[in-house]
């Protein structure tokens, strides 16, 4: 499909989106339409979804934007109307002769609309400023982004400007950056389309563009690949190793207000596969900030070449010659494992600033925000502590669905619980494993006792001898503590 230059003409956009929003579309009719893997088909599947689709307004505008197929104009003006056109044409997102020709895709992104170049799976016909939708990597940036009022939010590499206009519903302002201005032309459409008047956007090189301002939530959306090329701007930013990673932490410290978030999706090198978090943590130690590192993929060097170059499998020896160029330059760096994953930050007053490391499975991630929100906060009030067992004298309560598990076996005739876990039901789905009778104490939490008095409960309950109930309250306060960072179990 031909690619034409954007026009940002705001006020056509901004019409055109009214008009798609009066057909209804959005990512749960395109659902209803195409089915629940709607979204994951690319280009040569639209023959199918065409032949699925009825013959309504909805369904025409579904056929030109979402699957991207030349449609009979007329049928276009009786979905969005004549001036609705006519903003497709004037914003260049489609040509209009008998047939409605689009150029690019527009994506409903939940009840967002985001256009931009094209299927996200046709890598090999990717142009070097290619701008992508929402790509898996938006979506994990998006549901671990803490969503609460703000006055300045800062997206850096917006390209669609798709994390600057979730941010925009939150936000009074919003500064989105990039140095590619084919993403920025996109960001300044898909804002108006969406009717935001409140994202501004900026050309420059990750913070560059925002001077010496800070914000109260900052994301970014890295282009981190570790790669001896420079093809795609959304992908190689042209750093050497995984320097743009410690830059955007290092910027992102730099421009975050107190109180404020950032959540950041980079990756990071290692030495050694046994210690592979090491760099993160010291980008992060030192700061002024309470630091949350969550890798999601790791590989080793081969691992990560062939991921990257998938796109060249079945193209002859192209795909091996890739594997021996970015397997040389991780080797020339002495590089044995590469992590990809997100680093959350939160600039807080006080001392005692502390790190944690968890691995997030990017398949059991939901909207993480007010996970984030209640951890930060309670590692806030822990860091407050004097000391640990402090922590016996609070009203702790559990605060999100949680799954409590227990495993049984047969001993000696009777059923007996041999180990148990709490499994978040929502957010990164953290799981915790510890005792069975101190996961049912913190389970039955909800904030009407201290710890110290549940666990006297409990002791007299269970007949507990003085060595047991101190052996109760260390794992109570173990799992507790741990419960509390990951957000599960809050301070009430
Ligand atoms: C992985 S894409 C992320 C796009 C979008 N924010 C999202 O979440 O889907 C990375 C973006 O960073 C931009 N970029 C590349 N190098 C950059 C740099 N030095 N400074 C700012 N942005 C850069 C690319 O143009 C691209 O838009």
């Amino acid at each position: 499909m031909a690619t034409t230059e954007l026009n940002t003409d705001r006020a056509a956009a901004q019409l055109l989106g009214e008009a798609l929003r009066e057909v209804g579309y959005s990512e749960r009719r395109v659902s209803d339409l195409l089915g629940d893997d709607a979204y994951e088909g690319g280009r040569e599947e639209a023959p199918v979804g065409e032949r699925r689709l009825p013959r309504t307004p909805l369904a025409a505008v579904v056929r030109l934007l979402f699957l991207q197929l030349p449609t009979p104009a007329r049928d276009v003006v009786e979905a969005l109307g004549r001036r609705g056109v006519d903003s497709l044409e004037a914003t260049g997102l489609a040509e209009v002769g008998a047939d409605v020709v689009p150029h690019v895709r527009v994506l409903p992104v939940g009840n967002l609309l985001v256009a931009s170049d094209d299927f996200p799976d046709e890598d090999h016909d990717r142009r070097p400023d290619y701008v992508a939708a929402y790509t898996p990597t938006s979506r994990l940036l998006d549901s671990l982004t803490p969503r609460r009022r703000v006055a300045r939010a800062l997206d850096v590499g917006t390209g669609s400007g798709v994390q600057a206009l979730l941010s925009a519903r939150h936000a009074r302002h919003v500064v989105a950056t990039d140095v590619n201005q084919h993403a920025l032309d996109y960001a300044e459409l898909n804002a108006a389309l969406n009717g935001f008047d409140n994202i501004e956007c900026r050309r420059g090189s990750l913070f560059e563009p925002a001077g010496d301002e800070t914000f109260d939530l900052i994301t970014c959306n890295a282009p981190y690949v570790v790669s001896p090329e420079s093809k795609w701007a959304y992908r190689d930013a042209g750093f050497q190793a995984d320097e743009v990673s410690e830059r955007v932490v290092r910027g992102a410290v730099e421009h975050l207000a107190d109180d404020g978030f950032a959540t950041l999706l980079i990756s990071w090198l290692a030495h050694d596969e046994d210690e592979p978090d090491e760099r993160p943590l010291a980008w992060t130690d030192g700061i002024g900030c309470d630091s949350w590192i969550l890798p999601i993929w790791g590989e080793d060097p081969l691992g990560h070449a062939a991921t990257w170059n998938d796109h060249l499998t079945g193209q002859g020896g192209r795909f091996a010659a890739a594997l021996d160029t970015w397997t040389e330059y991780l080797a020339r760096l002495g590089v044995r494992w590469v992590t990809e994953g997100a680093v959350v930050l939160h600039r807080r007053p006080g001392r005692n600033f502390s790190a944690r490391v968890d691995e997030v499975d990017e398949d059991d991630l939901d909207d993480a925000s007010d996970q984030i929100q209640r951890a930060f906060a309670s590692r806030m009030r822990l860091a407050e502590l004097r000391r640990r067992s402090d922590l016996l004298g609070c009203r702790l309560k559990v605060a999100a669905p949680v799954v409590l598990e227990h495993e049984l076996e047969p001993r000696r005739g009777r059923t007996t619980v041999v180990t148990a876990a709490f499994e978040l039901d929502e957010g990164t789905h953290s799981r915790v494993e510890a005792s069975p009778r101190a996961l049912e104490l913190v389970a039955a939490l909800d904030g009407t006792a201290t710890l110290a008095e549940r666990v006297q409960a409990a002791a007299r309950r269970l007949g507990l001898g003085d060595a047991e109930t101190s052996r109760l309250r260390r794992e109570v306060l173990d799992v507790s503590t741990e419960l509390l960072e990951l957000g599960v179990v809050d301070f009430s």
